[in-house]
């Protein structure tokens, strides 16, 4: 069987650049490399409400916003199937019948369902629907057979029961589903980026993040603010390159072209950080780099924002049509599954000839 690839995002926010190197950049690379039979990007809007179901104008509100994200990053959608979780019906479907093969132990233990749960303060009040989000990502992945997964490493423990559950599935019930694996980033620095106060993650709610949608002011200002070294005091003073932000965030974007181009005094990165090193090179002038580094990478993405924000209708046609596609071959896996498990009964004729034949006279 060919490739398959399928993501997705919960809509509860615009993507930042922790999103766009831990996982949107692998997508576009997937995307134009062109070695695979289908490709799906979903809004995952309801997995998204299973921890925020008392507010779901946020989810709404972030739907588009979510998508212009993807369009803006150079996701195709004539390549790619954008589509709306929640309007796909059999993967709810899908995910009460797989709900039957997975216990309540073995949720619990999911590391990524764990700390969510004490990170929202869930512990005795968990909804069940909220344990329930990696069936119900067994589903995405299942119903469109995907085999390839791009996420961040945080989404293991996922793919690892969607695994169990197909191999459950497939034993009871018959070799229908597929099982997937990740495709992650190359380099560690890039699954784990850590936001502008090099405190953690970056994550919306620490606000320690960069947004794809953020102006060149705004990314300048932050950059200005990022955590550095705090013994770096002077500038002829040493600096330390490790835990320095800058230096992560130019380990991660900088090329030698960068140095040409914005900083010609230093060939690569391993001179500029010797130099820091050896001290006699300010912040300001690696942050301002860093400022020409990202600039490079975002100012095509703002762009192609600006052209999305003012061609709306092209974003909801592209919305329209990728769930309209997608609840089609999800359909069909939903047909398999329910014929494996022998509740199509009005399929064919099977189930009518069965009743007849048991009550057969004489
Ligand atoms: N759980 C993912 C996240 O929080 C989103 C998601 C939902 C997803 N369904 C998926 C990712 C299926 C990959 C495959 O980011």
């Amino acid at each position: 069987m060919g490739k398959i690839i399928l993501t997705g995002d919960r809509p509860t926010g615009r993507l930042h650049i922790g999103h766009y190197v831990g996982s949107l950049r692998n997508r576009v690379k997937l995307q134009n490399e062109e070695q695979y039979d289908k490709y799906y990007i979903m809004v995952a809007d309801a997995q998204a409400l299973t921890d925020n179901f008392d507010n779901p104008q946020k989810i709404r509100d972030n739907v588009i916003e979510v998508v212009l994200d993807y369009l803006s990053v150079g996701i195709d959608p004539n390549k790619v199937v954008i589509f709306l979780q929640s309007e796909v019906s059999a993967l709810t479907e899908l995910t009460f019948y797989y709900m039957n093969l997975v216990t309540v132990a073995r949720l619990l233990r999911n590391p990524t369902v764990k700390s969510e749960i004490s990170m929202r303060g869930f512990d005795n009040t968990v909804p069940s629907g909220f344990l329930n989000y990696p069936i119900s990502q067994t589903a995405d992945i299942t119903a469109f057979k995907a085999n390839c997964i791009p996420v961040g490493d945080d989404q293991l423990p996922m793919l690892e029961q969607c695994n169990e559950i197909v191999r459950k599935f497939n034993s009871i019930y018959g070799d229908v589903l597929v099982e997937c694996e990740a495709y992650l980033p190359q380099k560690e620095a890039e699954r784990r980026v850590p936001g502008i106060d090099g405190k953690s993650k970056m994550s919306k709610s620490l606000g320690n993040a960069i947004y794809l949608a953020d102006t060149k002011e705004e990314v300048a200002r932050k950059v200005m603010l990022m955590y550095t070294d705090p013994d770096h005091i002077k500038v002829s003073d040493p600096g330390k390159v490790e835990g320095n932000i800058v230096f992560l965030y130019l380990d991660i974007f900088a090329n030698d072209e960068h140095f040409k181009k914005y900083l010609p005094e230093y060939q690569n990165l391993d001179e500029l950080k010797n130099k820091y090193r050896a001290g006699g090179l300010g912040d300001v002038v690696i942050k301002k780099f860093l400022i020409n580094v990202l600039e490079e990478e975002l100012e095509p993405i703002r762009e192609r924002r600006h052209y999305y924000e003012n061609h709306l209708d092209e974003v909801y046609d592209i919305i329209k049509k990728g769930t309209q596609q997608a609840i089609e071959d999800a359909n069909k896996t939903l047909i398999d599954v329910k014929k494996a498990i022998g509740i199509d009964y009005f399929s064919n004729q099977q189930f009518y000839l069965e009743i007849n034949d048991k009550y057969k006279q004489g």
